[in-house]
């Protein structure tokens, strides 16, 4: 039918309608709360390239984690920052080490939500890359040890899933091998399966103080031209045991949540990362754009796309307003 018998304004013309008719809409359920996790007590740091954005105390976490449980929100995902660095990542996988006492913690005192750990080594080795270095370059195989070895330490703290970022091949295998050799056959993986080289990680390396101090992650992470190796990617990871495939970043990648969404059959989580998150903070500080509506769209989008789930930093603000509404 054509206008004037067809009038797509007819639909558009009041609040109401517009509600009936939408066919996409977020959900406090739909969302993961990053956290940056740092030795001490009663530390709240901010943290400059990422406005409202903390490094936060195990206290301090705690409270972050309540008041995301008390907006709705499901779960958190802990990033540390170790009070060392060495060439093995040996504060990634120590029991006592900063993202294991934050699991225990959070857990103990915040039982309602779930939480989630990322497993990698880039902000524990003294070099920065996500594995062990050999000769100046990343040696795959000897990496999956150690990554391994984190994911078990963050099952035995308590973690309620693990997410590998690093981008070894057969890290998923590994991980879940060894949890199920070790009594963790329960605990899920969610497997950062498509994860792009990208300039969109720049706020969150300050933040993690995890870029590389020689080279760049090229080597393996997935070059941004490529989406028929993203299908690749992710049916690797799911043959290794995945239960949640994750496209990184967001935004700049929605032909790939939408094109994965075609062709697998587990759930998709999406980054929104942290250059996503702090362009819009920086142009709402420039007095340019409303950052709030900026991130309700761009999270609606991501959804639209093909993601269930949406990792963003803006998780409580977002489920606030969902509340609201
Ligand atoms: C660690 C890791 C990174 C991010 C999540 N896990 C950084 C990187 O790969 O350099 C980026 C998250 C963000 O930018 O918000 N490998």
């Amino acid at each position: 039918m054509l206008f004037p018998d067809s009038r797509g304004r007819r639909l558009r013309a009041t609040q109401n309608f517009r509600r009936m008719v939408r066919e996409t809409a977020l959900s406090r359920d739909d969302l993961i709360l990053p956290l940056f996790a740092i030795e001490g007590k009663d530390v709240k740091k901010p943290i400059d390239a990422m406005p409202g954005q903390f490094h936060l105390s195990c206290d301090q976490i705690v409270k972050v984690a309540k008041q995301a449980s008390d907006a709705g929100i499901p779960a958190i995902i802990l990033f540390g920052i170790p009070d060392r660095k060495d060439p093995l990542a040996t504060r990634a996988y120590a029991s006592d080490a900063i993202v294991q006492k934050a699991v225990q913690e959070v857990k103990e005192k915040v039982p309602d939500i779930s939480v989630i750990t990322d497993v990698c080594l880039c902000a524990y080795t003294d070099h920065g890359h996500c594995g062990v270095v050999e000769n100046g370059i990343v040696d795959n195989d000897a990496s999956l040890d150690l990554l391994a070895k984190t994911a078990l330490s963050h099952a035995k703290a308590g973690a309620d899933m693990v997410a590998p970022s690093d981008m070894m091949d057969g890290r998923v295998g590994e991980i879940r091998q060894t949890l199920d050799e070790e009594g963790f056959s329960h605990i899920p993986i969610m497997s950062y399966a498509v994860k792009y080289s990208s300039a969109f990680y720049g706020p969150f390396r300050e933040a993690a103080n995890s870029a590389p101090q020689f080279g760049d992650r090229k080597t393996y992470q997935m070059d941004p031209g490529n989406s028929t190796e993203a299908i690749r990617e992710a049916f690797m990871d799911i043959e290794e045991g995945a239960d949640i495939i994750m496209v990184k970043p967001a935004l700049a990648y929605l032909d790939i949540i939408y094109r994965l969404k075609q062709e697998i059959d587990l759930p998709i989580a999406a980054y929104n990362v942290s250059g996503e998150y702090s362009i819009m903070k920086a142009g709402e500080m420039m007095g340019w754009v409303n950052a709030k509506d900026l991130i309700m769209e761009t999270l609606l989008s991501i959804k639209r796309a093909g993601a269930d789930l949406i990792l963003t930093y803006s998780a409580i603000d977002v489920a606030r307003e969902l509340n609201d509404r």
